[in-house]
């Protein structure tokens, strides 16, 4: 038997802007994650376990658009190898359509699990880029933020159809990450977000702008030694989300107390409507804060490192 893990991640600047060329920054998270793990099943049926989403099918039986068999199917094309014979088991704790890049991971990991198991390795350019054809699938013209922040396990500054760049964080910070607990796909906000865009490109695109220049400054800030300056922008993003029509009740509710209880910032994360919220704390107001989005109806509060 073999295994492969990728882990989750969270946009902390730039969503939807990036899907129109605007850059954006995204980093991995390590406190959850997907582990995929292949071995010999009799017969020649792949077969694939993903119990966690209530699911274990034979990939003969689904539509070539079911993710996982879609991952299978490219990653062995791309070897050069006829699947069979196979038992997939998919584990995550990464919660699904959350902004929390579950799609991404589950691809990630079970294409390099296939490779593996045929005594193959994949590089993490070469993952990326077989979980970008699944990313197609399924949301139609998605930026490859998700796949390239989930494949290379750390810090990126992205702009699409262009090599990610990495950069330095001067000195660690830490986020809350909170979740609504309501799913949100990402296909559907990004829809709305084209229909609107396509209403009125004038007032959109000088929006994707300010979310551009929001994002170039929050790099500069990340590299220079002031991450607290951080927080001022993540609110400014977030009203620019806010009146692209992509903020909720719920991720409005959590916003305000992550930011009562001592938050220096705070924003959706992902496509929003539902999904997570995340929060710039200081190491005094980590409890504080964690705690007021917990009593404000968070279905789970993570507190991550970025470094
Ligand atoms: O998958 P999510 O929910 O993190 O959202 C992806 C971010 C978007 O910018 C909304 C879409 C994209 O393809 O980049």
């Amino acid at each position: 038997m073999v295994m492969a893990t990728a882990p989750g991640k969270i946009i902390l600047f730039g969503e939807h802007a990036v899907v129109y060329g605007r850059p954006a920054i995204a980093v991995p998270v390590f406190q959850v994650e997907t582990q995929v793990s292949v071995e010999e099943w009799r017969g020649t049926q792949v077969r694939i376990d993903a119990a966690d989403i209530g699911r274990e099918y034979d990939m003969a039986d689904v539509p070539p658009t079911d993710p996982i068999a879609a991952i299978i199917r490219l990653t062995c094309a791309a070897l050069g190898i006829e699947p069979r014979g196979l038992s997939v088991r998919v584990r995550s704790t990464i919660p699904v359509a959350r902004g929390l890049g579950s799609g991404a991971a589950v691809s990630v990991a079970t294409a390099r699990a296939i490779a593996r198991y045929y005594g193959r390795d994949l590089s993490r350019e070469q993952a990326s880029a077989l979980a970008f054809e699944v990313e197609k699938l399924h949301h139609g013209t998605p930026s490859g933020v998700d796949n390239t922040v989930v494949a290379f396990a750390e810090p990126i500054y992205y702009v699409r159809g262009k090599p990610f760049e990495r950069f330095r964080t001067a000195a660690p910070f830490h986020l809350a990450i909170a979740d609504t607990g309501i799913p949100s796909p990402t296909l559907i906000t990004v829809g709305d977000v084209r229909r609107l865009w396509e209403a009125d490109k004038t007032r959109y695109e000088i929006m994707f702008d300010q979310v551009g220049e929001i994002v170039r400054e929050a790099r500069n800030r990340i590299e220079g030694r002031s991450p607290a300056d951080l927080g001022q922008l993540m609110n400014r993003n977030q009203e620019l989300l806010r009146e692209m029509g992509v903020s909720s009740p719920e991720i409005e509710r959590l916003i305000e107390a992550a930011r009562r209880a001592g938050a220096n910032g705070a924003k959706l994360s992902g496509g929003g409507r539902g999904g997570n919220i995340i929060a710039l704390v200081e190491e005094q107001a980590r409890e504080r804060v964690a705690s007021a989005l917990t009593q404000s109806g968070a279905a789970s509060v993570i507190v991550t490192r970025v470094e």
